[in-house]
């Protein structure tokens, strides 16, 4: 589908539908991806390049007490071009000569910052520091005279890795053609921050003493993660533990592709079946992680429906990309409660497998171990442990290529054990608790597909020693998502598709204990609608328009933005950083509810 040479005078947008198979294209209507722009023979050589961007909290030193810095480093810097089943780009990493200076570190962030012209498709990519993944994020696509992006992480907790010389590796698959001429560079910067007076007391849990990858190690030619390619898939790592830890947290990444890249609109197998729609991929539309000990569930991860740069209707996210894409969640698991099994010094077998799955789905894990610096043997024990399986029921309705699908899910995960440590006997409960609801519904012969999705993940930490509670803490976290899309009836060659999402993270933490209360709620929500014109392969129109309203109020701070975008073009952008009342549109009121949350938390203690 070579671009056609199309009426020079007018902004053509050249749009690639990589999936067009006629029959598949009721489920598969979204999958189509953007690979060309404007008329790329002749690029305005007076526009500037575009700036790209997620929209989050900007991230700062903690508040109290004075901060030095940055001491920033380059630690790698790029070229992505023909890169796919190659290597990844790696650069030896000393820890930078400030980090030793002595003064205890307050803040530490990756900042990966990246151009690119031409034409080119959205791009998983991952960052490791010595076989620990920093960084899974996506590409932003490219444009004819240029693009600019850079996403930071707080990357605080690796402290224990960033004192230690290793090996930073970036893989980024990237293929070149005629076609496809974007190349990624991008520079890769550790940024410090130090305490320049004796740091304030925590207000947070320390960051581990040790991270121990479960990736996989080079030499490669992709990435370090592994690939899960279907439902019986599990891959995993050996690994022994130091026998003098106390605390253990995994820490997982996820990022779904290819025929799970929109699981959550894929339709149950006897729908495929009885349409004939060979290559629309199926397995319906749930799917979840599963983190296994020796083969026994310690926890799971309903991931939140990231979508890509080029997803849906790839209009929709330039600037403002979607959230997730550019810095994609990690969930963490603790495991302390089984750390009795793992004091052995022998190695034990940690696992990763996804219900349901279809190629391919890419998963590592960090894992955060706490150690005992006044003893070196810990001992504990697994009190109880229940993980009951997964509750799945499907509901399938459909007379040709059009019904209804629901889906509902339920898990539940809890277990207790205690450790001992020169710190103390510990008894440590980590439970989570997930439901999810999915209505796919199939209109006007599959054309129309309309998806309404919601996951509900709770987590909760309930520490304690022989004599009082040491933490309480919980995490709530909703992922509520709209889909449609919609394509019209083909007029000879010519169609349009309209598309519509609306999806977000509504997540609220609270915890208690020792080292004081911490609240914090975030509501982040996107709302994109958009159109394209086909005319064979050629969007000879599209629109774009692209609202986010980002809402954070915390005892750390608060952020607010409401910024909105159409076609490129930035309508309005709101921000504001201050707690103060009427910044927030009565959120500021959430902040006043501090105290009776703090009471309620006293009581549960
Ligand atoms: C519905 O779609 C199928 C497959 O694309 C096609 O064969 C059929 O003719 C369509 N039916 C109607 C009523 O448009
Ligand atoms: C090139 O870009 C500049 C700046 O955006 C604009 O003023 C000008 O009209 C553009 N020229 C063409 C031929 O599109
Ligand atoms: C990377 O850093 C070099 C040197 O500072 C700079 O010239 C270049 O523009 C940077 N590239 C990106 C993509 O930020
Ligand atoms: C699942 O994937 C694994 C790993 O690629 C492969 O060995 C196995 O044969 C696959 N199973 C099925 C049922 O396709
Ligand atoms: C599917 O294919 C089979 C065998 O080719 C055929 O008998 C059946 O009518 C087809 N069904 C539909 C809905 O096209
Ligand atoms: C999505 O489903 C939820 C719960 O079933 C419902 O409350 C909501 O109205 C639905 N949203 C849309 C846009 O249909
Ligand atoms: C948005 O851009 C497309 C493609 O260049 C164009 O067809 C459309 O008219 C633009 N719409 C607006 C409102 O600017």
């Amino acid at each position: 589908m070579a671009p056609s040479a199309a009426a020079p005078s007018i902004l053509l947008l050249l749009l690639f539908l990589a999936l067009l198979h006629p029959a598949a294209a009721a489920a598969a209507r979204h999958r189509h991806r953007f690979s060309a722009s404007l008329h790329a023979a002749s690029p305005n050589a007076s526009e500037p390049p575009t700036t790209f961007f997620e929209v989050d909290r900007p991230i700062r030193p903690p508040r109290g007490g004075a901060v030095s810095g940055p001491c920033s480093t380059l630690l790698l810097s790029g070229t992505f071009g023909a890169t796919y089943g190659r290597p990844p780009v790696t650069a030896a990493y000393t820890p930078p000569a400030c980090l030793s200076g002595g003064g205890a570190l307050a803040l530490a962030v990756l900042e990966w910052s990246a151009d690119c012209r031409g034409r080119q498709f959205d791009r998983i990519f991952g960052v490791w520091l010595s076989g620990a993944e920093l960084l899974r994020s996506c590409t932003a696509e490219p444009r004819p005279n240029g693009i600019l992006w850079s996403v930071s992480r707080d990357v605080t907790k690796y402290a224990a890795l960033l004192g230690e010389p290793g090996e930073v590796a970036v893989y980024l698959g990237n293929l070149i053609d005629k076609t496809y001429t974007g190349v990624y560079h991008a520079n890769l910067t550790l940024h410090l921050y130090f305490h320049a007076a004796p740091p304030p007391p925590p207000q947070q849990q320390q960051p581990a003493d040790l991270i121990v990858p479960i990736s996989r190690s080079l030499p490669l030619t992709d990435g370090q993660w592994f690939a899960i390619q279907n439902a019986t898939d599990v891959q995993s790592k050996k690994l022994s533990i130091p026998s003098n830890t106390y605390r253990a947290v995994l820490e997982v990444f996820v990022s779904f592709h290819s025929d799970d890249e929109f699981w959550y609109t894929n339709p149950p197998n006897d729908y495929i079946q009885a349409n004939n729609l060979s290559g629309v991929p199926g397995n319906g539309a749930f799917r979840e992680v599963i983190a296994r000990v020796d083969g026994e569930v310690v926890g799971a991860v309903w991931p939140f429906t990231v979508i890509y740069t080029g997803g849906v209707n790839p209009l929709l996210w330039r600037p403002i990309t979607g959230i997730g894409s550019f810095n994609l969640p990690s969930y963490d698991i603790d495991i302390t409660p089984f750390l009795g099994k793992l004091l052995d010094g022998k190695e034990h077998d940690f696992g990763f497998g996804v219900t349901n799955a279809l190629d391919v789905w890419y998963i590592d894990a960090n894992l955060h171990l706490w150690l005992d610096h006044k003893s070196d043997k810990t001992t504990g024990s697994l009190l109880s442990c229940d993980a009951s399986g997964l509750d799945l029921n499907v509901n399938s309705e459909f007379t040709g290529l059009d019904g209804q699908f629901v889906t509902s899910a339920r898990r539940h995960v809890s277990a207790t054990g205690w450790v001992k440590s020169s710190y103390g006997e510990v008894t440590t409960t980590f439970h989570q608790r997930f439901s999810y609801e999915n209505s796919n519904v199939f209109r006007k012969n599959g054309t129309v597909q309309i998806v309404n999705q919601t996951i509900d993940a709770k987590s909760g930490i309930f520490v304690k020693d022989t004599s009082s509670v040491l933490l309480s803490g919980e995490s709530h976290q909703v992922f509520p998502l709209y889909l449609y899309t919609g394509t019209s009836e083909k007029v000879g060659d010519e169609y349009s598709l309209v598309s519509l999402v609306e999806f977000g993270i509504n997540e609220k933490k609270t915890s208690g204990g020792k080292l004081g209360f911490f609240y914090s709620s975030l509501k982040n929500a996107q709302s994109a609608r958009g159109t394209m014109r086909v005319k064979k392969n050629l969007v000879v129109s599209g629109l774009g328009k692209t609202h986010q309203v980002f809402k954070y109020v915390g005892t750390d701070g608060c952020y607010f933005r409401d910024v909105s975008s159409r076609n490129y073009t930035i309508l309005f952008d709101r921000s504001d950083d201050s707690c103060s009342k009427g910044a927030y549109g009565g959120s500021s009121a959430k902040l006043k509810d501090q105290p009776a949350r703090r009471k309620l938390l006293v009581k549960k203690l």
